[in-house]
């Protein structure tokens, strides 16, 4: 069976990179397709380079705007592919916009969709990333959720239990793969502030960049940092920093977003990390760091509640307040996010779905 991949932002292609070895080495024809929407070298390229991920047969070029008009104009085109290709199924991975667009995409054309990081939820709709996994979930007829709670959440909005397979994460596969291939960033070593330990920082959440309250409010909860920090920018965030004419505390190294085997490193040797990405939260457990969640929800509930993970919020006392905890009493061998196999779990569904004539659009009871 053929199956279109569509992805576009920076943790798509760290998580088809899993996917798609897997694809690989189980033999299944996979098409990739590259909707632009992260499209600067540090935010694309360097992923495909340093994770051997294949380069996309489509590149559609569509980048930046507003959420309708790209969503739109990423559905446009991803139509055109699917009309082209004819692929048994279309993946799609998380939540973003041109999660949304292969969504659609494959569900007006009757193709069978599979969703690999089903069943997330923020509860709150003013994300544009909750509307974009609810809509998705809904529309797919394969929903590879990571963890029993996103199996929950989808029982509970009435998903049919035999359309949900709890796999693992596949964030937790790339991690352990490309661990031993970790690497210094080439500014590190120069930098003799460093040497004493360092907190890993990053911002980019809409909610947090585009009120400059909450940027101003973070900023100055990193300044109380006893250790230094390190923030990779995400380009979203230095539009607004720029926009702002905000100056990073004296404490902050603010540095280019950096590749994947930098940022394990950063990750592996940080003492702390504080970060409103979904997928760090995640890595600040898998390399064992306590982590600051710089928001109020998370999608990732059972690290709070394993409390590996803290809701900080961005209020400028609770941020210094968690920026000085340690590991001491963490537990960080849960085994929330599955074996490290969830990959090869996904293409084994994959492909015996592909044996099937149709994927199920029945929906349970709700
Ligand atoms: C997107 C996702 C978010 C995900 C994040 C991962 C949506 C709605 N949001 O947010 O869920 O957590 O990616 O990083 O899909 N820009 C550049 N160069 C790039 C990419 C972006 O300059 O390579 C700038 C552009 O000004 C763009 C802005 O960043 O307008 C925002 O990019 P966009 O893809 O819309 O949203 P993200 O904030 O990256
Ligand atoms: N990441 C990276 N370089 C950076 C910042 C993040 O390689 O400078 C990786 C990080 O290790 C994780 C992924 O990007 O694997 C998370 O993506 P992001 O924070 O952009 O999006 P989210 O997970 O919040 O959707």
């Amino acid at each position: 069976m053929k199956i279109v991949t569509v992805i576009g932002a920076r943790p798509q292609f760290i998580k088809a990179a899993a996917v798609s070895r897997a694809m690989a080495r189980q033999g299944l024809e996979e098409v990739l397709v590259h909707t632009g929407q992260h499209y600067d070298a540090d935010m694309s390229d360097v992923f495909f380079e340093q994770m051997g991920i294949p380069r996309p047969q489509y590149e559609l070029g569509v980048g930046g705007g507003r959420h309708g008009a790209m969503t739109g104009r990423q559905l446009e085109r991803i139509e055109d592919v699917l009309l082209t290709e004819k692929p048994g199924m279309v993946l799609v991975y998380g939540d973003t916009n041109s999660t949304l667009a292969g969504a659609l995409a494959a569900a007006k054309l009757h193709i069978g969709l599979a969703h690999v990081e089903a069943g997330l939820r923020s509860f709150n709709r003013r994300m544009p990333e909750e509307i974009n996994r609810v809509v998705t979930d809904h529309v797919s007829n394969i929903l590879f959720a990571p963890t029993r709670t996103a199996r929950d959440n989808l029982s509970r909005e009435g998903i049919a239990e035999e359309m949900i397979h709890v796999v693992g994460d596949v964030m937790l596969d790339a991690a352990l793969f490309y661990a031993e291939r970790a690497r210094m960033p080439g500014w590190f070593a120069g930098d003799s502030r460093l040497s004493g330990g360092f907190v890993l920082c990053t911002i980019h959440r809409a909610e947090n960049t585009d009120d400059p309250k909450r940027l101003r409010s973070i900023f100055a909860g990193l300044s109380a940092s006893p250790l230094p920090v390190i923030l990779p920018m995400h380009p979203r965030t230095k539009v607004k920093v720029a926009e702002l004419e905000l100056v990073p505390p004296p404490n902050v190294r603010v540095v280019d977003p950096v590749g994947y085997l930098e940022m394990a490193w950063l990750e592996k040797n940080c003492q702390i990390i504080a970060t409103d990405s979904g997928g760090v939260q995640k890595e600040a457990y898998f390399h064992r760091k306590p982590c600051v969640v710089l928001r109020e929800e998370t999608e990732w509930t059972e690290l709070v509640e394993a409390g590996c993970n803290v809701l900080a919020g961005v209020e400028e006392g609770a941020i210094a307040a968690a920026l000085t905890r340690s590991t001491q009493g963490l537990e960080f061998a849960q085994g929330f996010y599955g074996g490290g196999d969830a990959a090869e779990r996904v293409v084994e569904i994959l492909a015996a779905a592909g044996t099937r004539p149709e994927p199920s659009p029945s929906r349970g009871a709700s």
